[in-house]
């Protein structure tokens, strides 16, 4: 079986981390977000995964290569000219995703986090016999998203809105599908949605079925969805595979910490932590809602809550960082400042207090 996934898109709502790597490559729970994904499928059969994509391909192609070796399974690139939305590129990589077997193939959004239930997938497309499947999960703010109307009974889709302005319904399209190539036929070479474009008509057929997933799932495309759904992954991990998760008394709740981080004396960690490779926690440090990328150093006493600190980032004695502050990478917080909001660009110093949420430049 084959699989694309779309990693286009500047990723301009996790600013500033994708300032220093294309989204995909942005850890979460101390992974690459695309690495969750191709290790999912790899273990459902996928034995080769199309990146389509627009943006940065060498450093892509540079970590994925590594990679590629190490999980056995075939990654190739469908690289754009200009983007082509989110189904331009399905036409383009036409030739890779075709095989003469008939299998479908899955499609992923490269930044939606679950339990990736590839397997109950596969079984209900086989038996619904339409053309396409998409998974569906409910929100409470859904006109962000695609909507799905859907008859219960059979998964059956009436409607797709893309974005919708009045309340249509609260299921919403997870950015999962299984697609039969026939539907290749159905997309033009160019830039199209096929939120927009090309679900709308599958379902007007009535051939277009929803799955309501199973499990968690999130789009971590923006600072508090990321922290949201790191809360939901490590909760999943505590049933599913709890030894990975850190114990001891100075860690509360679910907390994931890299065997090569260093963490002090009298540090109370936790819930819905993860800390990766290399980075030194100092003594008394308090840290909860949070990720501390590799390579970071926080000094004593400091307290971070509900924040992303980037790579190689250091944060000051007794400084306070909160309200969903993103550092940057290599960012310096000096001793005792307080951060409540601040969204930092890679490689400052932050030499006085940030008051109120702003980007600091
Ligand atoms: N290759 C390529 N080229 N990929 C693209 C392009 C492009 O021009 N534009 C966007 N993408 C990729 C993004 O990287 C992402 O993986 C996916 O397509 C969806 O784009 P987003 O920008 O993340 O869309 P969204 O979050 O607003 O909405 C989408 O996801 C929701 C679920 O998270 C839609 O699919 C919604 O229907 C869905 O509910
Ligand atoms: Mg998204």
């Amino acid at each position: 079986m084959k699989a694309l996934i779309l990693v286009g898109g500047f990723g301009t709502r996790l600013r500033p981390l994708t300032l220093s790597v294309p989204k995909p490559l942005v850890e979460f729970a101390n992974k690459p977000m695309i690495l969750h994904q191709i290790e999912a499928l790899k273990a459902v059969g996928v034995t080769e995964v199309v990146l389509a994509i627009n943006y940065q391909p060498e450093v892509m192609l540079n970590f994925l290569k590594e990679f590629e070796a190490k999980v056995e399974i075939k990654i190739s690139c469908s690289q754009e000219t200009e983007p082509l939305g989110t189904a331009g590129p399905l036409a383009l990589a036409r030739d890779k995703l075709i095989d003469g077997s008939g299998e479908p193939f899955f499609v992923l959004n490269s930044d939606v986090i679950s339990e990736y239930p590839f397997k109950e997938m596969i079984e209900f497309h086989k038996g619904h016999g339409g053309e396409a499947s998409i998974m569906v999960t409910k929100v409470d703010e859904p006109s962000k998203y695609g909507v799905v109307v859907m008859e219960e009974s059979t998964g059956q889709v009436d409607k797709f809105v893309e974005k919708p302005k009045l309340f249509v319904g609260n299921k919403i399209n997870a950015g999962i599908y299984l697609l039969n190539p026939s539907v290749l036929d159905r997309i033009e070479l160019r830039p199209t949605s096929i939120e927009k474009e090309v679900f709308p008509k599958i379902a007007a057929e009535k051939k277009l079925y929803a799955m309501v997933l199973p499990g968690f799932w999130m789009d971590i495309g923006q600072p508090r969805d990321y922290i949201t759904g790191l809360r939901l992954y490590l909760d999943s991990l505590r049933k599913k595979a709890s030894t990975k998760l850190a114990t001891g008394p100075h860690i509360v709740g679910n907390v994931l910490v890299h065997e090569s981080a260093k963490i002090g004396e009298g540090c109370l960690i936790g819930p819905d932590v993860a800390i990766g490779p290399g980075c030194v926690v100092e003594s008394g440090v308090r840290l909860s809602r949070c990720t501390v990328m590799r390579g970071v150093r926080i000094k004593k006493h400091a307290c971070i809550s509900s924040s992303i600190i980037g790579w190689h980032s250091t944060v000051g004695q007794w400084a306070r960082v909160e309200n969903m502050t993103i550092l940057g990478e290599d960012v310096h917080v000096c001793d005792e400042i307080y951060s409540n909001g601040g969204v930092v660009l890679p490689h400052k110093e932050i030499k006085s207090s940030i008051l109120k949420p702003e980007i600091v430049m």
